[in-house]
């Protein structure tokens, strides 16, 4: 298979927002996307790395125009994609928008979108020439059933055409595949996007977090600079998620390399999820440069053990799934659980969450996890 994308565009997994966990269908506006590109700016997001602002699914008009383009939907964007585009990028984000490959995007099917022909099947470079003539970065192309309607689309044959089409559009774009897992996309898509769901889509809520992270299991040598097993976007910060349970969330999520999109409400987050999502030790883990996908390498009892290498050294991570608090010792180079060593560790590890070093005994609550990493 040729390499046809533009490798050099996600070097470390992507990081940005996204509009569909919090705001779905009905909720998503050009008052939203306006408040958030300005709260990532004030809140330090875009600071902390999250460039990329992306609109999901219902940002289209019901119909498309009578040469076929693709139009945004008039009430809730008035003032269009061209001049929406123009001020994410004034405030120095980039922007991502959706298509899917098929006849109908997921809202048509799943949220009753009572639009017709949204599908960029046979518009595949007129949607991409729309794209590009309003700035667009990244693509999150969404399979929704693409092989319905008669259309003989294959999962690898819709994205290497779009991959294609998007190789000769003259402007760089990141595409996020989207087909939740279904063929094994970790075997090809590294030849067309820069990230691929991994998954069905997440909920939030602690069950569906270990659902997700349970299906990465021996993914990590399918990812690397370029593209990312990506188990779906963030729920930090949206009800249904304890605050111990969202860190742990945060820190799978850097140790899964997995691409980093917020989907809360930006305009509106308390200071310990600004804190959680901006922690530069945790997105350290995330964006190193090494580009090592991390890995569950011992699960005993209700304890998994993660490991990642790093450029300089190693993150561990422990994260108890149980019910009740568990014990930990640090010693002699070992981390210690029930007599049992879960994994070694440098001499010099520190805790990347209080940055304190990482001695003596830990004691990790109900669905809490720890970072260590050294040298
Ligand atoms: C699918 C995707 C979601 C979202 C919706 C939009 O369910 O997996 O991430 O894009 O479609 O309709």
């Amino acid at each position: 298979m040729p390499v046809i994308k533009d490798h050099t565009l996600a070097p470390t997994p992507p990081m940005g927002w996204n509009s569909w966990n919090r705001f779905r269908c009905y909720g998503l506006s050009e008052e939203v996307v306006l408040g958030t590109a300005d709260a990532m700016v004030e809140s330090g997001m875009l600071a902390a790395g999250y460039d990329y602002l992306v609109i999901d699914d219902c940002w289209q008009d019901l119909e498309r125009g009578a040469d076929g383009e693709l139009r945004s939907n008039p009430e809730r964007f008035p003032r269009g994609m061209k001049w929406l585009g123009e001020q994410i990028h004034a405030r120095g984000l980039k922007f991502g928008l959706y298509l899917s490959p098929g006849r109908k995007t997921c809202a048509m099917i799943y949220d009753q979108y009572p639009a017709r022909e949204l599908g960029s099947f046979g518009h595949e470079e007129q949607d991409i020439e729309t794209l590009v003539s309003w700035g667009v970065d990244y693509l999150k192309y969404d399979w929704c059933q693409a092989n319905r309607g008669g259309t003989g689309l294959t999962y690898a044959g819709a994205f290497e055409h779009m991959a294609t089409v998007i190789a000769g559009a003259g402007r760089p774009i990141v595409m996020s595949i989207s087909e939740y897992g279904k063929s094994k996309p970790w075997t090809w898509a590294g030849d067309y996007g820069h990230m691929w769901r991994t998954t069905g889509d997440i909920g939030a809520s602690w069950g569906s977090v270990m659902r997700l992270v349970d299906r990465q299991h021996g993914l990590a040598p399918f990812a690397g600079p370029g593209g990312w097993n990506d188990p779906d976007m963030l729920e930090v910060g949206n009800d249904g998620l304890s605050a111990i349970e969202s860190r742990s969330h945060f820190m799978l999520w850097a140790m899964l390399a997995a691409p980093l999109m917020a989907g809360n409400d930006i305009r509106e987050m308390d200071a310990s999820t600004v804190q959680l999502l901006t922690h530069p030790g945790i997105l350290g883990v995330s964006q190193d440069a090494l580009g090592r996908q991390g890995e569950r390498i011992l699960r005993t009892g209700k304890v998994d053990v993660w490991r990642r290498e790093l450029s300089d050294g190693v993150a561990i991570g422990v994260l108890n799934r149980g019910r009740k608090p568990i014990e930990l010792s640090i010693a002699d180079g070992a981390l210690i659980h029930d007599g049992k060593t879960l994994a070694a560790l440098p001499d010099d590890a520190r805790d990347v969450w209080t940055g304190a070093p990482a001695t003596g005994s830990l004691s990790l609550r109900p669905r809490e996890m720890v970072l260590l990493r050294g040298t």
